[in-house]
């Protein structure tokens, strides 16, 4: 029978390609996922278990159910312009509900999890590119949160024996190059799923958030990572705790950057068509330049991003948004032959 793997939040973006990933390895994903923001239509590589994360009797049914031997704990907030806004839900949604999790995990002898960090933790780092070993001095709540979760695991583990992954993502991007899944956030906020909208002629323009950063052309500069080499990498990651290796926190970057200008003009190589953009204001809490150090996590995880340059990237996100079928359950108007599975 092939191992089981929790995957909180596996109907949501990276959750349900990590999903698709885990089950062409041979493992059961069991997807977790409240539905708040997650996808029916993208749990397709084993079953839904429809709950909250905060409900520890749902939790323990799952793990016990299931028979589960690992967790990848996807599930959580994401926007960083709401966490400043709204604080206690982070919170709650980042911290309290993973609190629940580890327990739960530790009440069944669950002690192997993959966890999804971000480098908002490190808020405005002097450095650049990234370490693993820069101070972690967050600058939103969303970051905050995100730090939290790592220093639960850090006393889990010491307590408990539990041992992870911690894998702090840089931006990830792109879609299923098979066009199975795409990224569907609602709002959307994410640069890359916009630009694209307003190449297909579904949103006017583009507003550049700031354009007097201190970069080579004033946009803000981010390491795009794609969302299947994302999945790849924490693929390798349980393999690695499940053959017995130590807790790690890895970056998840390829060492890149790209500021927004270069976004807007790689999308316009790739749809053949124009871009209108803006300069508007700069967005709250938008650091100039985030780019990762990989190398610990080439190292440890033997992993390279294999698709994650940009134009890749792009022509990968851009599938499914002509499709007008994301496989999360948007735009399914414009395919009514296409069924959810
Ligand atoms: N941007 C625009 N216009 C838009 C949207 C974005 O100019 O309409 C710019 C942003 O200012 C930023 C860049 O495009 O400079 C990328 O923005 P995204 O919103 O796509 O991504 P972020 O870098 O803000 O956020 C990502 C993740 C977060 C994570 C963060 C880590 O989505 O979850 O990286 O710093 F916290």
């Amino acid at each position: 029978m092939s191992k089981t793997v929790l995957v909180t939040g596996g109907a949501g973006f990276i959750g349900s390609h990590a999903c698709k990933a885990l089950a062409r390895a041979g493992y059961r994903p069991v997807a977790y996922d409240n539905l708040s923001h997650g996808h029916r239509e993208a749990v397709r590589w084993g079953p839904l278990v429809e709950a909250d994360l905060g409900d520890a009797k749902a939790l323990d049914d799952a793990i016990r159910r299931f028979d589960v031997t690992a967790v990848m704990h996807f599930a959580g907030s994401i926007s960083v312009g709401e966490s400043l806004l709204r604080p206690g839900h982070y919170f709650h949604n980042n911290v309290a509900t993973m609190l629940t999790l580890l327990e739960a995990m530790v009440a069944r002898d669950v002690r192997r999890i993959v966890f999804s960090s971000s480098a908002a933790t490190y808020g405005n780092p002097e450095q650049m590119p990234i370490a693993e070993s820069a101070p972690q001095l967050p600058v939103n709540p969303y970051g905050e949160s995100k730090l939290m979760g790592e220093r639960m695991l850090h006393w889990f583990e010491r307590a408990h024996e539990l041992s992870y992954a911690s894998l702090r993502y840089f931006n990830a991007a792109g879609a299923d190059p098979d066009g199975e899944l795409g990224e569907a956030h609602e709002p959307e906020t994410h640069l890359i799923p916009l630009v694209l909208d307003v190449a297909l002629g579904r949103r006017e323009r583009i507003e550049v958030f700031g354009s007097d950063y201190p970069t080579p052309d004033g946009t803000p500069i981010r390491d795009y990572i794609h969302v299947q080499d994302l999945a790849d990498a924490h693929l390798k990651a349980l393999e690695r705790l499940l053959d017995g290796g130590s807790s790690v926190t890895l970056n998840l970057g390829t060492g890149a950057g790209h500021s927004v200008r270069e976004v807007i003009a790689t999308a316009e190589r790739v749809t053949g068509n124009k871009i209108a953009w803006r300069a508007s204001a700069r967005r709250a809490g938008d650091p100039a330049i985030l780019v990762a150090d990989p190398s610990r996590s080439r190292a440890v995880l033997q992993w390279t991003p294999a698709i994650s340059d940009l134009a890749t990237i792009i022509a990968t996100a851009l599938r499914p948004r002509v499709d007008g079928f994301t496989g999360l359950g948007q735009d399914k108007s414009a395919h009514p032959s296409r069924k959810s599975p």
